[in-house]
């Protein structure tokens, strides 16, 4: 059975009918990469979502936007949130509470002696209330969060988590559907249409590109480069995807085979750099002046180029990699960064003797 397909006036209408508080600077810009286009022999553009305000950006503040309307709905007067310590995510919803004038606890899994540095070093700056936990794994923040809630609740307060809201995975799907509709509105006055666009995504991203383009029925190539371990991005894409098209009332449905996810470029782990990554970081840092970071974004980068050189992305082809944040990382993962470049230097130097 064939499904409809919708206009980007009808899903920018859907969209616009959820709740929502302003947060971050949108629409963000698309960045055409001259040098890494003559370099790559493709067409290529970066979307900044980097650029989305509020405490250096990241892909986060967009689904913030509606995750913070609901929880505003709700009558909280203080809000909890589970992550990793060293997450852009916290940093971003830290941000965000402090613009609608709400407390939150952050509740962090880590260990004790995590380096305050990067995001964490931001929290504390920002002034959330800061519970660093040493729990085996991030599953259990769920566990450790409703704690947190019922404690809060003893003390005759009126919290919200931020984990459990309807909208946390559903939001950021919704985010890259907008997202997926400002790509195309930025590219055409340029007289391009997106051929293929990649994200830094474990799902959630992904499932919003993918969603937008078989409700708009473009044959556009959406790609997740999966950064994080642990999780079925095909099925939780799809899931995911079909999740914010019901909340959107769209009649259509997006099957695990229909979304292109990768794991390739991981490396050892997540948050662990790989020189590719870090390659990828350096390429565009010096060709375009723009800064991507080594736990998403370097990694996706080099996957994106890794698909360039094997043409799996054509030559000439239009190719939007959409920059998702999460540059305090850089910070963090110093050490692996300068001995990166030192190493690539002294290489550089060796063969540049060997020839003479
Ligand atoms: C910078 C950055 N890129 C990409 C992602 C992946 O987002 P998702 O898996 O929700 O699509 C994250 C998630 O934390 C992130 O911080």
């Amino acid at each position: 059975m064939t499904q409809p397909t919708y206009t980007a006036d009808d899903l920018r209408a859907r969209i616009a009918a959820l709740p929502r508080v302003r947060l971050g600077f949108l629409p963000t810009p698309i960045q055409r990469c001259a040098h890494l286009s003559a370099d790559l022999g493709v067409d290529l553009w970066v979307k900044r979502d980097d650029l989305t305000g509020p405490a250096f950006g990241g892909n986060k503040m967009r689904n913030l936007e509606w995750r913070m309307a609901e929880a505003q709905a709700s009558g909280a007067d203080i809000l909890v949130f589970g992550v990793e310590a060293t997450s852009n995510s916290a940093r971003q919803t830290t941000a965000a509470a402090n613009m609608l004038g709400l407390p939150l606890v952050l509740v962090l899994r880590g260990h004790p002696d995590t380096d305050v540095q990067g995001n964490l070093l931001c929290d504390l700056v920002l002034g959330a209330e800061v519970r660093l936990l040493d729990l085996p794994s991030y599953h259990d923040l769920g566990r450790a969060v409703a704690e947190v809630v019922d404690e809060l609740r003893a003390q005759g307060r009126r919290p919200w988590s931020l984990n459990h809201g309807k909208m946390f995975e559903v939001g950021a799907a919704l985010a890259t559907v907008e997202n997926f509709l400002e790509i195309l509105d930025l590219l055409a006055p340029h007289g391009r249409r997106p051929e293929a666009i990649y994200i830094s995504s474990g799902g959630k991203g992904l499932a919003g590109l993918a969603l937008a383009k078989k409700a708009l029925g473009l044959a556009v190539r959406v790609v997740g480069v999966s950064c994080t371990s642990n999780e079925d991005p095909w099925q939780y894409a799809s899931d995911t995807a079909n999740a914010a098209a019901a909340l959107l009332d769209l009649a259509v449905t997006v099957s695990p085979q229909e979304i292109e996810a990768t794991y390739d470029y991981i490396g050892p782990g997540y948050g662990i750099p790989t020189p590719d990554g870090m390659d990828a970081i350096l390429a565009f840092a010096r060709r375009e002046a723009i800064v991507l970071d080594p736990v998403y974004t370097g990694k996706a980068a080099a996957g994106l180029l890794d698909h360039i050189r094997r043409g799996i992305v054509p030559q000439g082809a239009t190719v939007v990699f959409i920059h998702t944040g999460g540059q305090p990382a850089l910070f963090t993962q110093s050490e692996a960064i300068v001995r990166h470049i030192q190493a690539r230097r002294a290489g550089a130097a060796r063969a540049t003797e060997a020839r003479a």
